[in-house]
């Protein structure tokens, strides 16, 4: 007690070596990956900060249940018990793997989407906005006010704004809603938790209009780390108890199970109703496969199973929270721009503030990515108009709210050393940021354009 250090509450009993690199030949990796670190090979990379997705390390016990598997096409002992787990957090009746998030949400959004319908929420995550999208449905995102400040400190920024959500469900009306989705912790919104009292709000509103609110919970545990921390009335309840209030309000959940069940890959679908649960399980058994294991195999959901129990380890989710804000308040006290206060997964920095010089659609975070990568090997996302931005019918750039760049910290992968050579590194790109110049797209598909975008440096 009293020690400022928080050690990893693990040890490593497995290494993966990372391979150094220099300046020159990182230079010519970038390029050869035409300046978009999605294209980089991952030996390319010393620290990957690209997501926190799929890349946790699992724990001996997981890989133990690895063993255990079982590969049975139907009913596998592995099915039950993830099955299980997932029953026993949501509380909701019908369950269906998947191979991972957008899966669920394809099946879910699919099924409930279609031309004219309408999704709200605090804010949609790429794929999540692209599977609405894709169906002929609209997506709004109504983040609080607030959250459109990213200095602006909030204890739950990833909230939604319940007053526009009232007007939005009267104006359209529910026969045109699709659903209701609060995206907890609020990814796109820079990993800001959202409160109790919010999803309360958003299911009385979702009861009183008479539409489905859907629970995007792939960060839940590090969202309830929040809640207890910061929400009056919780401060003695388990973190497991929070996660189980706030899908008791709800009529179903996708997770992308690559985050908080602390696995490299799976998902789900949680529903209340028999009858929406009954189309999607014919959705999910012509895509994905039969509804015991979807599209996984009985070690991914082994894992799964157990993953969903670690994950609320009080010790585990203290590090994890702490660890991230560490990162954060360091690189605030240099002077970087971040959104504050740190969210639980992942440092957001304010890429335009980091480069006022370069303008919106010279594209100012891709140009902090790049830079990153060059000074450090670090890879990093672009979470701005690369990601999100539109063209108008003239083909001018429709910018992003904000141009940011996100350090995702993969869970239980890197030391405090790591941490501490990233905050170095930021240093140096403190001293040399005059200099630097924005990017052009070059080439783009339509959807989901920052995976595979060719750019070239403006000179
Ligand atoms: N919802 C949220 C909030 C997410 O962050 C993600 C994935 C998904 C859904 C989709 O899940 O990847 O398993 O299909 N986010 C990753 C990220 C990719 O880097 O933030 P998936």
């Amino acid at each position: 007690m009293g020690f400022k250090t928080i050690i990893e509450p693990f040890r490593i009993k497995m290494v993966e070596h990372i391979k150094m690199t220099t300046q020159k030949e990182r230079l010519a990796f970038l390029k050869n990956a035409h300046y978009n670190p999605f294209l980089l090979q991952s030996d390319q990379v010393m620290i990957d900060f690209l997501t926190d997705s799929g890349t946790s390390a699992m724990s001996s016990e997981q890989w133990a249940g690895v063993m255990r598997g079982d590969e049975s096409y139907a009913g596998a002992k592995s099915w039950q018990r993830m099955e299980a787990a997932i029953r026993d957090l949501t509380g909701l009746e019908y369950i269906f793997p998947t191979h991972q998030g957008r899966a669920a949400e394809r099946i879910l959004y699919t099924y409930l989407g279609g031309k004219g319908k309408t999704f709200i929420s605090n804010t949609h995550f790429d794929t999540t906005r692209a599977n609405i999208e894709y169906s002929g449905a609209e997506a709004i995102d109504i983040p609080i006010a607030e959250a459109t400040n990213p200095e602006f400190i909030h204890p739950f920024k990833g909230n939604m704004d319940l007053k526009k959500l009232d007007a939005l469900l009267k104006e359209i009306g529910s026969a045109k809603i699709g659903g209701v989705i609060l995206t907890v912790t609020n990814n796109s919104g820079g990993g800001q938790p959202v409160s109790m009292e919010n999803a309360r709000g958003v299911s009385k509103l979702c009861k009183k209009h008479k539409v489905s609110f859907f629970l995007d919970c792939c960060r839940v545990a590090e969202n309830a780390y929040f809640i207890k921390q910061r929400e009056k009335g919780f401060e003695n309840h388990t973190y497991k108890q929070i996660a189980q209030e706030m899908f008791a309000l709800t009529d179903g959940a996708v997770m992308s199970a690559k985050k908080d069940a602390l696995v490299n890959m799976g998902g789900f679908l949680a529903l209340k109703d028999k009858k929406l649960a009954e189309a999607c399980k014919s959705l999910l058994i012509i895509s994905e496969g039969f509804t015991t294991y979807g599209g996984l195999s009985g070690r991914d959901m082994e894992a799964i199973a157990i993953g969903l129990d670690e994950v609320f380890d009080p010790n585990y989710l203290h590090y994890r929270i702490i660890s991230t804000t560490y990162l954060g308040e360091k690189l605030h006290n240099l002077g970087v721009s971040l959104i504050m206060p740190i969210g639980g997964h992942a440092v957001y920095v304010d890429a335009q503030a980091f480069y006022p010089q370069i303008p919106v659609d010279q594209y100012p975070g891709q140009a902090l990515v790049c830079e990153l990568y060059k000074a450090g090997g670090i890879r990093s996302v672009e979470i701005g108009s690369v990601m999100f931005g539109k063209y108008d019918k003239k083909g001018k750039l429709i910018p992003a709210p904000k141009e940011l760049v996100r350090l995702a910290i993969p869970r239980r992968v890197y030391t405090q050393s790591h941490i501490e050579y990233v905050i170095e590194v930021f240093e140096k790109l403190l001293q040399e940021r005059a200099s630097v110049k924005g990017y052009k797209i070059v080439e783009e598909p339509e959807f989901l354009r920052h995976f595979t975008a060719k750019f070239k440096p403006l000179t």
